[in-house]
């Protein structure tokens, strides 16, 4: 490893490298990649065994921590989440300045912003027991805030948490709880959610990861870089994937149309591309997408609905996809968004709040990232660039232009 900026910065120089297809940016001993064995690893432990074995609030623990928790530590840790879930009553006034139908990864982005005015006592970066505190704030808070993005754009009064759930059914029981009817939370379902948010927990450098870290490199208070990496998870060729996979399945409607789609995806003049798949480290299969997929069979199971119409064409475009030569020699497979769009619909979930939950589930490793960074001497990200524009030239006064 050559460290590029210690070496070319005397001599003015810097490598140039769109999308930072090459550019390593910063050490970190939270997750490992390995693109080519399609191996994902939250440190060290290999994600296949800790969607099976561990749950949600144990692999934040790992995250933020580095080591899976003793019984006594993971009581502690659960306590300290479970005494933050409520949100302060005055941010429930903060959901009515959004129009009831704004997108809920909008609300979402504009709250957790808002938690920089609501939680100064978190805020000073130079304090390591303040960074704990929004730490914990963070991931306590964000079934909370998404749970009432859901709500709002219902229309159906906020649910306040329940502490007695563990961290999944509770996020459930915030979302389809109504007034008149408390929401029986199916210990299958809840386990499918919380597998959800141990596989979208931390996956290394990608597109909102580094931008929270980037936005942590200017001294910028938790609450603000993670409303950064809300905002950048939002794109479809990120975290808007899994909305956009869905709608697109929707869209193509039935089997018949999927050589059409496949078509278009891989003409080059069509800006088309087939939502779910493809990955920028991933050259083999997505372990994720394999997890989610065993995932998505059961809960479709569970809920009686294997023979929808969605998850037809979804099983037959995957089969075409994974067979046609265009997919097989650019290494396309179905990444994790592929599979959990069907899973959360079958929920009972709109398409809207897909990323929201991405968001929530990923909030664990935006801030396990902002903590490694913190606990270390950083810089101030900031990338060169090729200029391309006019040369020096001198200003014309608007008569004379
Ligand atoms: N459908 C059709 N063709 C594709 C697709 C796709 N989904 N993805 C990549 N390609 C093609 C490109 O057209 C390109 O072809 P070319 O070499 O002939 O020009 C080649 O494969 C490489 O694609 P790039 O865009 O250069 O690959 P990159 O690593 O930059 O992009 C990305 C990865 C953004 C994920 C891309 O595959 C994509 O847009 N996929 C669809 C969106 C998606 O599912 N995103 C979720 C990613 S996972 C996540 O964020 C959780």
């Amino acid at each position: 490893v050559v460290d590029i900026g210690k070496l070319y910065a005397k001599a003015d120089v810097f490598t140039f490298d769109p999308g930072y297809t090459s550019t390593g940016s910063c050490e970190s001993k939270i997750t490992f990649i390995d693109g080519e064995k399609g191996e994902l690893l939250y440190r060290g432990y290999p994600i296949e065994q800790l969607a099976e074995k561990s749950h949600y609030l144990e692999v934040c623990y790992l995250l933020l921590y580095g080591e899976l928790p003793t019984k006594a530590q993971m009581d502690d840790f659960e306590t300290r989440v479970t005494k933050h879930t409520m949100l302060h009553e005055q941010m429930r006034n903060f959901y009515s300045g959004f129009r009831r139908d704004a997108h809920p990864m909008a609300v979402v982005c504009g709250v957790v912003g808002a938690m920089s005015a609501f939680y100064h006592d978190s805020t000073d970066i130079n304090d390591p027991w303040q960074r704990e505190v929004a730490t914990i704030r963070l991931i306590a808070k964000l079934p909370t805030i998404v749970a009432w993005a859901f709500k709002y754009a219902a229309g159906q009064p906020f649910v306040y948490p329940r502490n007695d759930l563990n961290y999944a059914e509770n996020f459930l029981h915030m979302c389809f709880s109504v007034p008149a009817e408390e929401y029986k939370v199916d210990p299958i379902l809840a386990k499918a959610m919380d597998r959800i948010f141990t596989l979208h927990a931390d996956h290394e450098q990608n597109a909102s990861t580094s931008t929270v870290r980037l936005a942590g490199s200017s001294g910028a208070n938790p609450f603000a870089c993670i409303a950064a990496g809300v905002a950048c998870l939002w794109g479809p060729a990120h975290g808007g994937a899994n909305q956009a996979c869905l709608e697109m399945l929707r869209e193509i409607g039935t089997v018949d149309q999927i050589p059409t789609y496949i078509k278009k995806a891989k003409d080059k003049n069509d800006p088309f591309r087939l939502m779910g798949f493809g990955h920028r480290v991933y050259k083999n299969f997505d372990p994720r997408a394999k997890v989610m997929k065993e995932s998505a069979d059961e809960v479709l199971g569970l809920l009686g609905i294997e023979n929808n119409e969605t998850l037809a064409v979804a099983k037959e475009l995957e089969k075409i996809a994974l067979e046609d030569e265009y997919f097989v020699e650019k290494k396309l497979y179905p990444n994790v968004d592929f599979y959990s769009g069907i899973i959360l619909e079958a929920m009972g979930f709109p398409t809207s709040m897909f990323t929201p939950i991405f968001a929530l589930s990923r909030t664990v490793g935006w801030i396990s990232q902002w903590k490694e960074m913190m606990e270390e001497s950083s810089k101030i990200g900031r990338p060169r660039q090729l200029y391309t524009g006019a040369a020096f030239r001198d200003y014309v006064d608007v008569a004379g232009r």
